[in-house]
């Protein structure tokens, strides 16, 4: 399958509309997020449906951190990468802005938690945990994944 990540402009509300709509469909037992603040992405399927979203927002703890705060993607759309694509808009994000780390908290979730692992996230102990007793904790330092994968292309080119 192939898919179409976008930046959407959340002063337009046709873009919250669809922000909705998949958190409710992606996420039927949580309390849909509000779309007032942060950077936003829809991920679109060939025939243009939106099938995927993603947020991130300046994290309220650390000055040179954005908290990935939520993401999805519609049941019959898993299983197919989107969801690292959708991380991975997010790093490219967070180095645009100067945020050293990205940050993000995963409950019961094994999907997501295999995803941040894919993407090089690891776990970890925040000085101050947000989430419930029972989340798991992830971080990623951007600029250092930047310089590990130009060491291996390097590497790699070495070899060839
Ligand atoms: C979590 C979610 C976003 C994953 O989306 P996706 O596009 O299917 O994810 P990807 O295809 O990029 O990768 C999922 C990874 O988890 C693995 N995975 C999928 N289901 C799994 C399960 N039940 N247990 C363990 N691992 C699982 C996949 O094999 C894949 O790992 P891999 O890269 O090593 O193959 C999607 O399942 C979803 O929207 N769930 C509901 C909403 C949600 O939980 N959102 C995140 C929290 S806000």
């Amino acid at each position: 399958m192939k898919f179409t990540v976008k930046q959407i402009d959340i002063r337009k509300k046709e873009y919250v509309t669809i922000l909705m709509y998949l958190q409710k469909h992606c996420l039927p037992g949580d309390k849909p997020m509000k779309i007032d603040r942060g950077h936003w992405w829809i991920a679109y399927a060939e025939n243009g449906k939106p099938v995927g979203f993603a947020g991130l927002t300046r994290s309220s703890q650390w000055t040179n951190a954005g908290y990935m705060c939520r993401a999805g993607v519609l049941p019959e759309y898993q299983g197919h990468g989107l969801q690292k694509k959708l991380i991975q808009v997010r790093i490219q994000k967070a180095r645009r802005l100067n945020w050293e780390w990205l940050i993000t908290d995963t409950t019961n979730n094994p999907a997501s938690a295999n995803s941040l692992i894919a993407m090089g996230f690891r776990m970890y102990m925040p000085s101050v945990p947000w989430a419930w007793k029972h989340s798991n904790y992830w971080r990623l330092n951007v600029f250092a994944k930047r310089k590990k994968e130009r060491s291996e292309e390097r590497r790699v080119g070495k070899e060839c």
